[in-house]
C-alpha cells in the first residue's frame, strides 16, 4: 500500500512508494520522458514520468498548468532536484484540467495579478509571503502566551472612534449608525484592568483616502495592553516581541525570504535594545544639513543605479529579439518586465526626492511626521528606531500628557529601517480623569459618548499602556515588499474591493 505524503515530508519516504495530490506547476520534456513540477502547498516536487509507464505517460500529456492531479511513485533522492527528492511516477490521474489558466509564465502587470488574486495566490511569491506572515503571527501569539497575556477578542462593530474620526467606516446597525473598529485598544484598556496583561489580534478598518504603499483600508493589528506599564515598559515589550518574531521568521522561513530576494543579513543584524529618540530629535534630524547631504548623495547613487538598470534593460531587449525558443523569450520577457517596473519605481522615487528634502527642511515642530519624513529618519538607522514624545496636537486623545513637557505625550512610534517607516504605534495612556476629559474636548470628542471608557479612570485607575503593530507593514518590511498589498491575502484599498 502506498503512503499518502506531502512534499515537505518526502525525506521520510526515500525508496518507498507514496501518493501525492496537488497541481501542476510546470512541465517539460516530451518524447520518452516528461518532468512534471507538482506543487501541493507544502512545496514543489519534480515527478518523472517515463514512456515505459504508458498510462501515466498518456495522462501526463493531458495536464495543463494548474490541472489538479494525483500521482503515485517511488521517492528518489536527487540532489539536483528542488528539495533534494523527486518521484519516479508509477501512476498518474488527472483530477481536473485547467484549460486557459490566466496566470502564465509570461509577464503580468500588478493590476492583472491583483484582479486575479484568487489564482495568483498559488504562485511562489505569494505563498512565500503568506508563510512568512503565518510564522510571524504565530510567533507573536506564542510570545504573548509565554509571557502571561490573555487573548481578548474586541468588538468589530463599535459605537464611536478609537482613532482619527476622519477614517471611520460607517455601517447601518438596525436603526442607528455604527462603525467598523479602527483599533481594539479602548476595550483592551478595560480588559487589562481585569486581567493585567492582555492582547487582541483582529482586523481593523480605516477609510484611508490615500493611495500609498503603506495604507490598506482593512488591516490586521496585534495590540497588547498592560496594567501598571509606563512608556519605557511598552517599548521594551515591543522590542522583545518583534525580535522574537523576527528570529522565528529567520528560523523557519529563510527559504521563503531568499525566494523573495530579501537580504537576510539585514534582518539577522536586528537586535535589541533599539535606538530611542524623541520627536524633537527627529525634527533635528530632518533639519540637519548632514541629513540633506546624505539624501543628495542617495539621489546621486540612485541616478547611477537607474542608468545601470536602463542599460541592463536594453541588453535584455536585445537578447529577447535574438532568442530562438519561445520559453527562453518568455523568461527573458518576465525579467525585462520586472526591470521595467523597477526602473519606473526608481524614476518616480527620484522625482519625489527633492520634494521630500524640501518638506524635511520646512518641517515645523508640532506637525505629525509624514511618510517621507519617517523614511528619511528611518534611513539614518540600521535598527528599528523608537520615536517618542510627539506633540499633543499630532496624536490621539488617549495618550498620556508628559509631565516633563506638557506640550508632548508619552507615545512611541517604531520606525522600521530601510525607509519602511512606522510599523508600531503605541503609548502610555492618560490615566487621569480630568486631563483625559480635557484632551477629548480639545479634539472635538464628546466625553459623554465615552462614559464607559471614562469609568476606567473613575474606578481604580492605574498607569497603563500598550501598542498596536500593523501586521502588513511589518510583513512588507520583513519580506522587502514595495507595497503592503502583497502582505495580506486579499487586500482592501481605496481602489480595490475585489476579489
Ligand atoms: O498608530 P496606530 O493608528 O495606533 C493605534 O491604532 C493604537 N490604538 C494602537 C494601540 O496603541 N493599541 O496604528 C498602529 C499600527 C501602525 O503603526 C501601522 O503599522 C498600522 O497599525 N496601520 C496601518 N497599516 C496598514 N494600513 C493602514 N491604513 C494602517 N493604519 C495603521
Ligand atoms: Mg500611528
Amino acid at each position: 500500500m502506498a503512503i499518502t505524503a506531502c512534499i515537505r515530508e518526502l525525506d521520510r519516504y526515500e525508496n518507498q512508494e507514496v501518493i501525492l495530490s496537488g497541481w501542476l506547476y510546470g512541465k517539460r520534456g516530451g518524447g520518452k520522458i516528461v518532468f512534471l513540477q507538482v506543487r501541493d502547498g507544502t512545496g514543489i516536487c519534480q515527478c518523472v514520468v517515463e514512456a515505459g509507464c504508458p498510462e501515466a505517460f498518456a495522462n501526463a500529456a493531458l495536464l495543463e498548468q494548474e490541472s489538479s492531479l494525483r500521482v503515485a511513485g517511488i521517492v528518489r533522492r536527487d540532489t539536483r532536484a528542488v528539495g533534494s527528492f523527486e518521484i519516479a511516477v508509477t501512476a498518474l490521474d488527472k483530477v481536473q484540467g485547467s484549460d486557459g489558466y490566466p496566470i502564465t509564465r509570461k509577464a503580468h502587470g500588478i493590476e492583472f495579478l491583483m484582479e486575479n488574486r484568487h489564482l495568483w495566490l498559488r504562485s511562489r511569491r505569494p505563498t512565500a509571503i503568506l508563510r512568512v506572515r503565518h510564522t510571524f503571527i504565530q510567533a507573536c501569539r506564542n510570545f504573548f502566551d509565554r509571557n502571561g497575556f490573555t487573548l481578548i477578542d474586541t468588538p468589530i462593530l463599535v459605537p464611536g472612534a478609537g482613532e482619527d474620526a476622519q477614517t471611520l467606516f460607517s455601517v447601518e446597525y438596525f436603526d442607528r449608525q455604527a462603525f467598523l473598529a479602527q483599533t481594539g485598544q479602548l476595550y483592551l484598556e478595560s480588559a487589562c484592568m481585569a486581567l493585567g496583561k492582555v492582547y487582541c489580534f483582529g482586523p481593523t478598518f480605516r477609510a484611508e483616502k490615500s493611495k500609498t504603499r503603506r495604507h490598506l483600508t482593512e488591516f490586521w493589528m496585534i495590540e497588547p495592553e498592560v496594567a501598571f506599564a509606563e512608556m519605557e515598559d511598552v517599548m521594551v515589550l515591543a522590542e522583545d516581541m518583534l525580535v522574537d518574531a523576527i528570529h522565528a521568521v529567520l528560523d523557519r522561513n529563510a527559504g521563503d525570504l531568499a525566494l523573495l530576494g530579501r537580504d537576510l543579513e539585514v534582518l539577522r543584524r536586528i537586535q535589541k535594545p533599539f535606538p530611542r529618540i524623541t520627536y524633537s530629535d527627529a525634527v533635528e534630524i530632518l533639519h540637519a544639513p548632514a541629513t540633506h547631504q546624505k539624501m543628495e548623495e542617495g539621489i546621486a547613487r540612485d541616478r547611477e543605479r537607474l542608468q545601470a538598470q536602463i542599460l541592463e534593460l536594453q541588453e535584455l531587449e536585445k537578447q529577447i529579439g535574438a532568442a530562438k525558443k519561445e520559453a527562453q523569450r518568455d523568461t527573458l520577457a518576465v525579467k525585462a518586465a520586472e526591470l521595467r517596473e523597477a526602473i519606473q519605481d526608481l524614476e518616480v522615487e527620484l522625482a519625489n526626492r527633492p520634494e521630500h528634502i524640501r518638506l524635511a527642511q520646512a518641517f515645523e515642530w508640532g506637525s505629525d511626521l509624514g511618510g517621507s519624513d519617517e523614511t528619511i529618519i528611518s534611513r539614518q538607522f540600521e535598527q528599528p528606531v523608537f520615536v517618542s514624545e510627539y506633540p499633543r496636537q499630532a496624536k490621539a486623545f488617549y495618550m498620556k500628557r508628559s509631565t516633563r513637557d506638557p506640550r508632548t505625550v508619552r507615545n512611541l512610534d517604531l520606525l522600521a529601517p530601510e525607509g519602511y517607516g512606522e510599523i508600531i504605534g503605541g503609548s502610555q495612556r492618560e490615566d487621569r480623569l480630568d486631563v483625559l476629559v480635557e484632551s477629548m474636548q480639545g479634539k472635538g470628542l464628546k466625553p459623554e459618548d465615552y462614559g464607559w471608557y471614562l469609568d476606567l479612570r473613575r474606578y481604580g485607575s492605574v498607569p497603563h499602556g500598550g501598542f498596536g503593530l500593523g501586521v502588513e507593514r511589518t510583513i512588507a518590511w520583513l519580506c522587502g515588499l514595495k507595497h503592503v498589498r502583497e502582505a495580506i491575502p486579499f487586500p482592501r484599498t481605496l481602489g480595490r474591493l475585489h476579489p
